[in-house]
Formats: structure tokens, sequence, C-alpha cells
């Protein structure tokens, strides 16, 4: 999910330009105000909602979990110790961002996306303890949600921005019931006191890298990761990061072997056992984590790769399995003690289930759609960093803006619209390039590659170019306006000549 900010991003110099600018707080009255419906008030649903409006457009937030739980998504319900595992530079999810430090605390961040809502007056346009259960589409093409036009009225397009971290997954154990001490998922920390215990780690993603840290400061007496399957770890430096996302491919190429032996020989060194052996770096998301080997090495923790087989009383019969034997494969069965279990087992993905049945109809369902976020059929619809699996990039970028300019280009210009046939083409093209991926398509993407597929769409459709500085940068709404403004009127006195032969 690191997709990484490029070094020498011509946006970089007009982001900063922008960084503390302020709302326009009224649009040009000759522009018809259009309104978004927003579903999610996490990062993604704020800063898509700050870009309508700064737009001229209008918007209504939808959040499903009350204020305190909703405002700020994920970053609202996680613990006090997390932190940005990139670079802050990667994470300015919109221009007008300021971070103090250069891997922010949680606490920082969800201050960041309150501040964001208040500076765009998002307040009273939100409405919280409200699931989106449906969106409909009327015969005059406008959205009604939830069946209830009376109170939220018609919307002209939707931001989809549940994000892809729900409710924590909890896998049950077995036989966990016998277990003599607690079991916590690794969202729920703050407060626990894990000093002298021994902490059993469940899970080998960021989360259990961050779970580690959190009992290494609380003194633990002892740590084990419990990791089922081998994960890329990348060291938290902004070039490196950088440099892999700029892989324009977006998938595993003739070259990979080079960071991979890199990796290996130059940043995990004597714990090159835990490097993946037959999944490429350019496959999943790399957690980025500069200080987890000299944990190891240091003794404070220990990463054990195998599979649980029981729960005990005093801990987990574990089976180690050597490098290369897969899940479930045979090897030295052992207990391993401990007093605490942190399930590090990640988080439910959230339904988008809301939208018309026919955006999951195979071979066009997520994530394999229009540039990944826009369902065949309907431009009018865009899934906001809702339907990613795996990239080497962030989620809290600029393409959150470029996204939102790319739906408000669909819904205020009709010539940029893409139809549902040539949608589809555009994915079948980008299947066919990506066709010895070891991946599906869209189960993985690096950032260059975002950033070829917009150059792209924008190049092939001549009605688009005027609106190129629009989606890259935000700039010149106003003048593609005026010119599609020139397009009506052309098409209105042609079809007026037409009807007068
Ligand atoms: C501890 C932690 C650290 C992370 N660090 C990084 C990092 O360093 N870099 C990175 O790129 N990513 C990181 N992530 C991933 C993180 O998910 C994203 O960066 C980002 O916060 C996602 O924001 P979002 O707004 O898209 O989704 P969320 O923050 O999940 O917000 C989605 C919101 O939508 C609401 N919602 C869902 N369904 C509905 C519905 N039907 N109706 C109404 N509302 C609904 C949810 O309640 C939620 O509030 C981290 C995640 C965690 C847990
Ligand atoms: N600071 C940060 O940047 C940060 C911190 C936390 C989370 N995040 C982000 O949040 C998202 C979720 O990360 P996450 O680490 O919470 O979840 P995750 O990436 O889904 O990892 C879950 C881990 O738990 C393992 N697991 C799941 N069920 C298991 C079971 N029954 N028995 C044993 N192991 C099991 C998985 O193994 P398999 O892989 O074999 O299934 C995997 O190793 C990611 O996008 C991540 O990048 C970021």
């Amino acid at each position: 999910m690191y997709l990484v900010y490029l070094a020498g991003d011509p946006s970089i110099a007009y982001l900063h330009l922008r960084s503390n600018s302020t709302p326009p707080t009224t649009s040009n009255p000759n522009i018809p105000r259009k309104r978004v419906a927003v579903i999610g008030a996490g990062l993604t649903g704020v800063s898509s909602a700050a870009h309508c409006v700064g737009h001229g457009f209008d918007v209504q937030i939808f959040e499903s979990r009350p204020k305190d739980k909703g405002l700020g998504g994920i970053w609202s319900r996680v613990n006090s110790t997390s932190a940005l595992q990139v670079h802050s530079l990667m994470y300015r999810f919109h221009p007008s961002v300021h971070y103090d430090s250069a891997y922010p605390s949680q606490k920082q961040i969800q201050e960041q996306i309150i501040s964001l809502w208040k500076r765009y007056d998002l307040e009273r346009r939100t409405v919280f303890d409200t699931r989106i259960t449906s969106v409909k589409k009327t015969k005059q093409g406008k959205w009604i949600i939830n069946d209830n036009e009376g109170e939220y009225g018609q919307f002209d397009g939707i931001l989809a921005c549940t994000g892809v971290c729900g409710d924590p997954k909890m896998p049950p154990l077995p036989d966990q019931d016998q277990f003599g001490g607690q079991i916590f998922h690794s969202s729920n920390l703050d407060g626990k006191d894990v000093k002298g215990k021994k902490v059993l780690i469940v899970g080998g993603g960021a989360s259990a890298i961050e779970a580690l840290e959190f009992a290494v400061k609380s003194g633990a007496g002892e740590i084990d990761v419990l990791s089922r399957s081998d994960k890329w770890i990348i060291p938290r430096n902004v070039l490196v990061q950088s440099l892999l996302a700029c892989n324009i491919f977006g998938q595993e190429i003739s070259l990979s072997w080079i960071p991979e032996w890199l990796l290996r020989k130059f940043f995990y060194r004597d714990l090159e056992d835990i490097a993946p052996t037959d999944d490429g770096i350019f496959t999943q998301t790399p957690m980025a984590n500069s200080e987890l080997f000299n944990q190891i090495r240091e003794g404070k923790a220990h990463w054990v790769r195998g599979d649980i087989v029981s729960v005990e009383k005093t801990g987990v019969l574990f089976n180690h399995r050597a490098k290369g034997v897969p899940k479930g494969g045979p090897g030295r069965e052992g207990l391993i003690e401990g007093d605490v279990i942190v399930m590090a087992t990640g988080f439910k993905r959230p339904s988008l289930n809301f939208l018309p049945n026919e955006v999951f109809d195979e071979p066009y369902s997520p994530p394999s759609w229009y540039l990944q976020v826009f369902p065949p059929k309907y431009p009018d619809i865009c899934a906001n960093n809702s339907t990613y699996v795996d990239a080497i990039g962030t989620v809290g970028n600029m393409h959150i803006g470029i996204y939102t300019r790319f739906l408000i280009m669909f819904l205020t210009d009709p010539l940029t619209r893409p139809t549902e046939e040539w949608m589809k083409t555009w994915i079948d093209f980008t299947r066919f390039m990506k066709k010895l991926a070891p991946t599906r398509a869209f189960d993985f993407f690096t950032y260059a590659e975002l950033i070829y597929w917009y150059i792209f769409v924008l190049i092939i459709n001549p009605f688009r170019w005027k609106w190129a500085l629009f989606v890259f940068f935000g700039i010149g709404r106003s003048l593609p306006l005026i010119v599609v403004e020139q397009e009506n009127a052309l098409r209105r006195e042609l079809k007026k000549q037409r009807k007068s032969h």
C-alpha cells in the first residue's frame, strides 16, 4: 500500500504553494453546483470531500460509526502508540496537511484529518451513525442513498471511501479456551500491562511489528512473533521506498532480483532467513521498518516461522517450519511459552455491497475496475482507496485528489466520460499488459504504474486534454468549464440546425 511520492514530482512544488491555502468559500454562480455523496469519514473520505468542496461541489459525508470512532477512520480506532510506517511526505492526503515529524503518531494523523474536516466546513455536511446499505440510480441518472431521498436528497456522484481496515479480525485459535493468560487484538493495546511478561504475537504483518515495538517499549520479558508466512520488509527510508515505487510495470520484472538481492544482502544480512523466497517484492505490500532487525539481533524479540498447532494453558504449541516449506507443511513442534497473546491478524475488509449488484459481475468485479476505482458503466462512482489489495505505495497521498478530480471531470464534462465498453477495454488492456505478472493485474500496483494509467487515460481522449492540469494538480477548473460551455453551446446549435433541416 505504500505508494510513494515520486522524487521530482512537479506537483510537490505546487502542493507546497498550496499547503496553507484556505478553501474557497463561494463557487462561480454560473456553474451548477453538483452534489456528491461521500461514504466514510476516514482520511480518504475527508480529503475527497475537501477536494469536492474546494472545487465548488456540494458534499454529504456518511459515516457508519459514531464521531469518536469514525472521524479519522481507522486512525481513530488504533493504539496511541501506532505511527506511520512511510515517511510523512508520502502521506500528504491533502495539500494543506502539515506534519511536524517525519513519522507522525496516530494522534498527529487524526488531528490532521479533523482539522481538514473543520477547515473545509465539513462538520455540517457529515452525518455519523449512518451506515450506507444501498445506493440506487433514478431514471434521471441521480443517486439515492439508503432509499431515503426525503432525508438526504439526490446526488450526482458517489465517492465510496470505506477503506480496507474495518473491524478487527480475531480468528479463533485451536483450543484457545485452554489459555491461562489474556488474548488481545493488536489494535487494542492501549493501557495493557505487559511488563516482564512473555508476549506471543500471532501474525507477521505491519501490526505484528507494531505490537512487537509496543512490547519492547513496555518492557515485556520475552517476545515471540509467530508468523505463518514470510513478507518483505523494507527500510523506513524515503529514497528506497520511492525507488521501489518507480517500477512503471507494476509487477515483477526480469530486474526485480536486483532490489531483492540488495535487500537480502544489505538490509536483512544475517536475518536473510526471514526474507520471502518464493514471492517477489512486487507481489505484495512490503512492511517498512528499520528497527525490527536490530531488536531481533539484540535478542529483545524472536521471529519464528510456522503454524499454531494448539493453544495450551501456558503458551502455544507451534510447528516450526523451515524456509520454503509451505503453510501447514511438516516441521518441528514445540511449546512456546506465553502470558499474553496479541492477535496481529489484521482487519476485516469493509463491504462495498451497497453499490449496485452489477458492479460485482465477473470478470469486472473489484479491483478490476476502470483505473481500479470506477466500476464499468458507472463513471459517477469512485471507490477511492477502497478496492486495493496490495501495492508499493501509500494509501494517503495525492492520488486521493487525482481520483476525486477524475470524478469531478466526468460529472462536469459529458464528453470526457468513458463508455462502459471503453472502461472494459481499458481493464482488458491492462490485464493483457500484466499477463505475465505473478498476481492478477489489479491485485498489485506501484505508484509509477498509477501515474502511467492516469496519463494514458487523459491522452487517449482529446476532450480530456484541457482537464489535464486540473486532474493532476487541481489547477484551472474554470478554463475547461468555459470550453465545456462552448462545446455545449455548439452541440445545442448543431441540434437546432439538424431539427430545422
Ligand atoms: C495502525 C495502522 C497504521 C497504518 N499505517 C499506514 C501507513 O503508514 N501507510 C499507509 O499507506 N497506510 C497505512 N495504514 C492503512 C490505512 O488503512 C490507510 O492509510 C488509511 O488510513 C485509510 O483511510 P481510509 O479513509 O481510506 O479508510 P478508513 O480510515 O478505514 O476509513 C473508512 C471509513 O469508512 C467507514 N465506513 C465503512 N463502510 C461504511 C458504510 N457502509 N457506510 C458508512 N461508512 C462506512 C468506516 O467506519 C471508516 O470510518 C495503516 C493502518 C493501520 C491500522
Ligand atoms: N504503521 C503502519 O504502517 C501499519 C501498522 C499496522 C497496520 N498497517 C496496515 O494495516 C493493514 C493491516 O495490517 P495487519 O498487519 O494488521 O494485517 P495483515 O497485513 O492482514 O497481516 C495479518 C497477519 O496475520 C496472519 N494471520 C491471519 N490469520 C491468522 C491465523 N489464523 N493464524 C496465524 N496467523 C494468521 C497473516 O498471515 P498470512 O499472511 O499467512 O495470512 C498475516 O501475517 C495493512 O494494510 C498494513 O499495511 C500499517
